[in-house]
């Protein structure tokens, strides 16, 4: 039997009593789904899984993605993104360095944006008996809910343009910063003109009706949302900054402290998640992830 544990006042919930190395039946899976969707985030402990586990029941979501960057891909399993500080023998990252720099909802610059991200965690690292690593997650439905009606009537109706190029000079730029600051050292990984070809910038509402919950959330992020469609510059950079400030209040985020053997999955129309970057080698973190299509924002 299944138990579902709410962990943050408007997200995330702690799922125990499934073993994910296991076939998971019809049922099983339909609470699993019935909870993710309900809690937006939601988390497994102590899984022993193995990358044909993690895409065997990520899969079970939807048809599963395969990254823009090539080289981050798990060889023997393209479905997973390895996102890790770690270096092969010969000093090469071994996956992406930099996932989750800025708040953003995974592949939101798709036409059809990710529906879920599952992250599973191998290795954590850990520094005076201190987990490092965070990821917080903030819900953009709860955010959207708490706006003042004037707000939301403002911005009913609006689109915005979310770009990967945008996110690949936006990323340049911070680490370039943070490198000239003495921070981490991070690969560059360069894409090829056919690979950026490949992820055209996209149109999109900026409240968004989520597909399963038919909740409304706010859908720009600070990554990817170049600008708000028909709005001049400054005052559409001054809208977006008031929503980003606005989503990531206390109440609205959960923070994930990692233990090795979680399983958690946020839902990416409903949340947008960060990083934190508090660690660095010889300290370790290596997970893995998997990303499930979803469908056209409306
Ligand atoms: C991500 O943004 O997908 C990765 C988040 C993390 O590594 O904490």
């Amino acid at each position: 039997m299944i138990t579902v544990t709410r962990i943050g006042k408007h997200l995330g919930a702690h799922i125990s009593g499934v073993d994910l190395s296991r076939p998971v039946d019809d049922d099983t899976f339909a609470q699993i789904a019935k909870a993710f969707f309900d809690n937006e985030v939601a988390f497994f402990r102590n899984q022993k899984i193995t990358p044909e586990h993690q895409v065997a029941f990520t899969r079970r979501f939807g048809t599963l993605e395969q990254h823009v960057r090539k080289e981050s891909r798990l060889a023997e399993h393209p479905e997973i993104l390895i996102v890790s500080n770690v270096l092969d023998d010969k000093g090469n990252a071994i996956g992406s360095q930099d996932a989750g720099r800025f708040w953003h909802s995974d592949l939101s610059y798709k036409k059809e944006p990710s529906m879920l991200s599952a992250l599973y965690a191998l290795e954590v690292p850990i520094k005076d008996a201190r987990v490092l690593g965070d990821t917080s997650f903030a819900s953009t439905t709860a955010a959207y809910d708490a706006l003042p009606e004037d707000t939301k009537r403002r911005i009913s109706g609006l689109k915005n343009v979310h770009s990967y190029r945008f996110y690949r000079a936006k990323n340049v730029e911070a680490q370039k910063q943070e490198q000239a600051s003495g921070g981490r050292v991070i690969q560059e990984q360069v894409l090829s003109e056919e690979q950026l070809k490949s992820v055209p910038d996209v149109e999109t509402p900026l409240v968004r009706t989520h597909p399963v919950t038919k909740r409304k959330g706010l859908f720009v992020n600070e990554a990817h949302t170049s600008h708000i469609v028909g709005m001049p510059p400054s005052e559409s950079e001054k809208l977006l900054s008031e929503l980003y400030q606005h989503i990531i209040k206390p109440e609205f985020v959960y923070t994930h402290k990692w233990q090795p053997g979680d399983l958690l999955m946020w839902d990416n129309a409903a949340v947008q998640h960060k990083a934190t970057f508090d660690y660095d080698l010889p300290l370790r973190r290596l997970m893995y992830r998997t990303t499930v299509r979803g469908t056209a924002a409306y």
